[in-house]
């Protein structure tokens, strides 16, 4: 049915149930679609910022990918996920984590209720693979940093979450180690931040799944709230 003569349908019925009293269901059905109207903006948005970015040569990585990794999810996410840096695979396809840790973290996701189209948004520090999977620079960090603190203004999630020290200590500018970082809510540019391990930290190390686990039920409990 054309959204039109659904709106008209579902207030003639209201009427009839409830009279002229329609104060109430009328704002109901203007915030949905003010919402859809936000939803396409922002993803319009979005897609406009990475047609914008994704030949970067910023940095001598944009030499060496073949793809350049944006990130992707829901435009109207509130679980912002930041990682490292796309890894082989992430790199070939031009989606982040596809490979081993991303099937983990789409475990842990649903395990949270979420999943990636879906409320949640994903992307890395830096957007393009370091040869060999080696540490960014800071430097690269550096000329990379704009491109996320565009995707987290776009988007405006509830919470963002670091996966690993290098995404907690880009955002937190602190050299601490994770499981110091992992201790405390911050803040990134107004939006609460908190930081946990790396799925591939978990990979290595089965034993951190436990600690990773207790975060990820904080992070169900605070965008339940
Ligand atoms: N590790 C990351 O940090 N990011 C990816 O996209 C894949 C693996």
């Amino acid at each position: 049915m054309h959204s039109k003569s659904k709106i008209n349908s579902y207030l003639n019925q209201q009427q009839k149930l409830f009279g002229n009293e329609l104060y109430l269901q009328l704002s109901t059905v203007y915030t949905n679609k003010l919402n859809e109207h936000t939803q396409t903006e922002t993803a319009n948005k979005l897609e406009k910022f990475y047609k914008s970015i994704y030949l970067c040569q910023n940095c001598k990585l944009g030499k060496t990918r073949k793809n350049f990794v944006f990130g992707s999810g829901d435009s109207n996410a509130d679980l912002f996920l930041v990682g490292e840096a796309p890894g082989k695979t992430e790199d070939l396809i031009g989606q982040p984590f596809v490979g081993e840790a991303g099937q983990l973290l789409n475990k842990i996701l649903s395990a949270i209720g979420k999943n990636r189209d879906n409320g949640v948004f994903i992307t890395n520090v830096l957007k393009c693979r370091p040869p060999n999977n080696r540490t960014p620079l800071s430097s690269e960090i550096s000329e990379c940093q704009p491109y996320l603190i565009k995707q987290i203004k776009l988007i405006q999630p509830k919470l963002i979450v670091a996966l690993g020290r290098i995404a907690g200590k880009t955002l937190l500018k602190k050299e601490l180690t994770l499981n110091e970082m992992r201790k405390s809510k911050y803040n990134f540019f107004g939006i609460p931040l908190r930081i946990t391990y790396h799925p591939s930290a978990l990979l290595r190390n089965p034993d951190l799944k436990r600690i990773a686990w207790d975060d990820f039920k904080w992070v169900k409990n605070y965008l339940e709230k």
